[in-house]
């Protein structure tokens, strides 16, 4: 076992050399064959998961925590403890289990393809509104973001679609460089606007994810009030950026990629999940997560984490490792291989992937089918990336037909 204790420069999230390939960084932390540590805002110094099989082994050790609380923890903003601090999918074990267990049945497979033909209507709906807009326009705001905002509020039953409140709070949450005020004042915001509809469900019960998490789960003691909202906001959240994020990287891809966008068209029955798998592969969005700390001295790839260290896995590097993925730079759509861990790994793996999918496999064959023209409106150089956002994606992306 080895121990490499040398001060390390590289900030995390890592600067990226090209937009479509994670960072070098990464790529290379997985090729040497250990894990190396990068320097996060606050001067810390995680460790950087980057090998297939070394991320899966972080992510099922029963020795490395995912509680936001600990000092191990590796944030990534001041803000972190305070916005996450009392919520599951920041805990452990018997703080986190039971109320995944309460969720889940929401988004299982088969309770997701019943939302199928409402998302199918949500994408058409955006294609038609985009229809009535001059051109160039952006896809980011007219066809990213209301498709997974729409759904996710349906899914909750909270009326919020057009609301700022929603993408304000979900854009800084995310954000590494926004202010810790100004973040926490968006997370307030949107937590009184769910705090109202929680209440207003109480006297008038419905079917609704909200409705039933409120009015069955807190009357039988399994939840309180607050911790409710605090589901609410973190289903939002996490449901509507990350999946608007995919979206417009996706409809990016295919734009540049005319063999690919032609084989998606050709049978989209039969690569409309191919290709939403391999998007979510090519692309892996989180940044900065999963992150964790190691609770006792543990050893990856024969380095030694000692207890109290931060981890960071990197996803994007797994899902190029070529041990696993055959030309794992290239993208393509009828890959086979479907063992990406876009959506992460083990007991906090993303709640919410069916309807991530569900919402993918609706949206791409059926922009390009309406829309065949559809390309950039911009020189490609011109495309801003959101590097230094915990959720990689596009700032906007000018397009016309
Ligand atoms: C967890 C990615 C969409 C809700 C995660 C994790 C990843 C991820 C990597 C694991 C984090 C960790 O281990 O620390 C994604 C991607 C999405 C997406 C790439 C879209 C393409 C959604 C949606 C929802 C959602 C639509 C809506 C419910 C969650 C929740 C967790 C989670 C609640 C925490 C689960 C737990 O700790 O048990 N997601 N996600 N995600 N995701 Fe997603």
């Amino acid at each position: 076992m080895t121990r490499t204790d040398a001060t390390p420069a590289t900030p995390l999230p890592a600067p990226r050399q090209c937009p479509y390939a994670p960072p070098a960084f990464y790529t290379e932390t997985r090729e040497s064959g250990q894990p190396r540590r990068g320097t996060l805002w606050d001067g810390s110094h995680p460790w950087l998961v980057g090998g297939y099989d070394q991320v899966q082994q972080v992510l099922r050790d029963p020795r490395v925590g995912a509680d936001v609380t600990d000092p191990g923890f590796p944030n990534t903003s001041a803000a972190q403890p305070e916005l996450e601090g009392n919520i599951f999918f920041r805990k452990d074990g018997d703080e986190h289990l039971p109320v995944r267990r309460i969720l889940n049945p929401d988004f299982t497979a088969k309770r997701v393809e019943k939302w199928r033909t409402r998302i199918e209507e949500l994408v058409d709906d955006a294609i038609d509104k985009m229809l009535e807009q001059p051109r160039p326009l952006d896809l980011v705001k007219h066809f990213a973001l209301p498709i997974p905002t729409t759904a996710i509020c349906e899914l909750l039953g909270v009326d919020l679609v057009d609301s700022p409140v929603v993408t304000h709070a979900a854009h800084l949450a995310t954000d590494m460089e926004a202010a810790t005020e100004e973040k926490v004042a968006a997370m307030h915001e949107l937590s009184e606007v769910l705090a109202r509809y929680a209440r207003q469900k109480q006297d008038e019960p419905d079917d609704r994810l909200l409705g039933r998490l409120v009015n069955e789960h807190v009357p039988n003691g399994d939840l309180t009030f607050d911790e409710v909202v605090r589901l609410a906001q973190l289903v939002i959240g996490a449901g509507h950026e990350t999946t608007a994020n995919m979206l417009s990287l996706g409809v990016l891809a295919l734009i540049r990629d005319e063999q690919q966008r032609e084989k998606l068209l050709s049978d989209p029955d039969a690569y409309a999940a191919t290709c939403a798998e391999e998007m979510l592969r090519y692309w892996t969005i989180v940044q900065t997560e999963p992150r964790r700390f190691a609770r006792e001295d543990i050893e990856v790839g024969g380095q030694l984490i000692r207890a109290g260290e931060g981890i960071i896995c990197s996803l994007a590097a797994a899902n190029r490792d070529p041990a696993v993925f055959q030309a794992p730079e290239e993208l393509d759509i009828t890959r086979a291989e479907r063992r990406h861990m876009a959506f992460g790994y083990g007991v906090h793996q993303c709640l919410g992937q069916n309807l991530a999918r569900v919402e993918m496999q609706a949206a791409f064959p059926r922009l390009f089918q309406r829309l065949p023209e559809l390309r950039l409106a911009v020189p490609e150089e011109e495309l801003r990336f959101r590097d230094t956002h915990i959720v990689y994606g596009l700032h906007e992306l000018p397009v016309t037909w």
